[in-house]
């Protein structure tokens, strides 16, 4: 992953992250006493709702602000930090979990790879994740406020939004059935009259690297006229979001 992340605005102001996340849970069913594993599960919230259902859970992310705060939350759960590219477990687990978090991992195979050999054979991924399409007018909107402030193009995107078909065969080619597949859009409320501005500043960082104080403050600016007439409806901000939904057996 390659953001820095906040965790305190993370909480405050990014919520609807797990609070969304908890469909997902229901999708997974976790059962008393499997073997679950959180994969990139941020500050944990998602990692508690599993584990109420009576699951034994493991979180992992990558970022140690993140299982800091994690661990403070919910002493009594396992958090560890670690690249879900390449991390092991000391056993394979009964299902794998994983809201919002893939579209952040550039090397898809690598984290299919580590998954495959994190889970027992027979036994299942529930993940979520932006996929082709996601904030398309998010993105667009930076690329026009860019060049109308004459600044060199959009730095690449730091993000993966794959096809349906395209991720569907990564899992095929790993040695996973796939038992659900879906591309939906979900429009996703952002916080307050701020809300566009606050997602820009907890999750876009990559995209102003090279500017001043002075010439964030004129693109954010810019960013929002531009998308306002899109994203701005009933006197509240929605991020386009588009995620992709699978369930995939290990083989
Ligand atoms: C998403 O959840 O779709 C997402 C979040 C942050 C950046 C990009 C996408």
């Amino acid at each position: 992953m390659n953001n820095a992340w906040d965790p305190d605005l993370y909480q405050k102001k990014h919520s609807f992250v797990w609070q969304l996340g908890q469909d997902l849970v229901t999708l997974l069913d976790p059962q008393p006493g499997e073997s679950i594993l959180d994969l990139g599960c941020g500050t944990g919230q998602l990692t508690q709702a599993i584990a109420e259902f009576g699951a034994t859970v493991i979180g992992i992310d990558a970022d140690p602000a993140m299982i800091a705060e994690a661990h403070q939350q919910f002493p009594k759960l396992a958090f560890e930090v670690a690249d879900v590219c390449s991390f092991r477990l000391s056993e394979p687990v009964d299902a794998i979990f994983s809201n919002a978090v893939l579209h952040w991992i550039t090397d898809p195979v690598a984290v299919i790879q580590s998954m495959a050999i994190a889970l027992k054979p027979g036994e299942c991924i529930v993940a979520e994740f932006g996929g082709k399409g996601n904030i398309a007018t998010v993105l667009a909107a930076i690329a026009t406020a860019r060049d109308r402030l004459n600044l060199d193009p959009s730095p690449a995107s730091p993000w993966y939004f794959p096809s349906m078909g395209e991720y569907v065969s990564l899992l095929e080619q790993q040695g996973f059935k796939v038992q659900l597949a879906r591309l939906y859009d979900r429009p996703t409320p952002l916080e307050g009259q701020n809300g566009l501005r606050n997602w820009l500043a907890m999750f876009a960082t990559r995209f102003w690297a090279d500017l001043s104080a002075q010439q964030l403050e004129t693109l954010l600016a810019e960013i929002v006229i531009i998308a306002r007439p899109s994203l701005y409806r009933h006197d509240q901000w929605w991020a386009d979001y588009r995620r992709i939904q699978v369930i995939a057996n290990k083989l």
